[in-house]
């Protein structure tokens, strides 16, 4: 959705306090610096939801490549099926977008609250390399201990 009509349909989206995944990533060298982000304050997906407060806000696809979300999608219980972390608060947001991930070939780890959404932020263990190298568009299986072990291991 790239028009003026695809922008106020997500913003009454956000309106309707529905449940909206948040595929944000923060860098500053492109979307200029933002206090809250550089002092760590907040995760950007609590950023976001203080613009959309009645929303529920799950962060998730944040750290997958776009090419690589298409090419490693596998039915459930394939054995190469990979995995994808997701973050929020509220426990029927986070059924909704797993419903939605499993059935678009992904399984889910579940990160934790939105606060810890830094866990799966730009430049952490689990954003993007897990699933290989960007000029791989094929990309790399990644399962659910791989993704619970880089969650893990990510510092602020
Ligand atoms: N591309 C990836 O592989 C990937 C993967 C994971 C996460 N992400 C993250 O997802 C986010 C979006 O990336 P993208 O690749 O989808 O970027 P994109 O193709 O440039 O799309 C950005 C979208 O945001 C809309 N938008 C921009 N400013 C807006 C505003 N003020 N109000 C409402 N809508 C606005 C644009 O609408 P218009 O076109 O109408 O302006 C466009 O549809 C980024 O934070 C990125 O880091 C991207």
């Amino acid at each position: 959705m790239t028009s003026a009509v695809g922008r106020r349909a997500r913003r009454r989206h956000c309106r309707d306090g529905r449940r909206n995944p948040g595929t944000c990533n923060y860098g500053p060298e492109r979307d200029g610096h933002i206090p809250e982000l550089d002092s760590k304050s907040l995760t950007s997906s609590e950023l976001l939801l203080r613009y959309i407060p009645d929303a529920m806000v799950v962060k998730a696809f944040n750290n997958i490549f776009f090419k690589h979300l298409l090419s490693l999608a596998r039915p459930a219980g394939a054995a190469d099926r990979s995995y994808l972390p997701i973050a929020g608060d509220s426990a029927p947001a986070k059924a909704a977008v797993t419903e939605f991930i499993e059935s678009i070939g992904y399984g889910v780890v579940d990160a934790g609250p939105l606060a810890d959404g830094w866990r799966q932020a730009t430049g952490t263990p689990v954003w993007g390399t897990p699933y290989g190298p960007f000029s791989n568009e094929k990309g790399r299986p990644v399962d659910a201990d791989a993704i619970r072990a880089a969650l893990a291991t990510a510092t602020r």
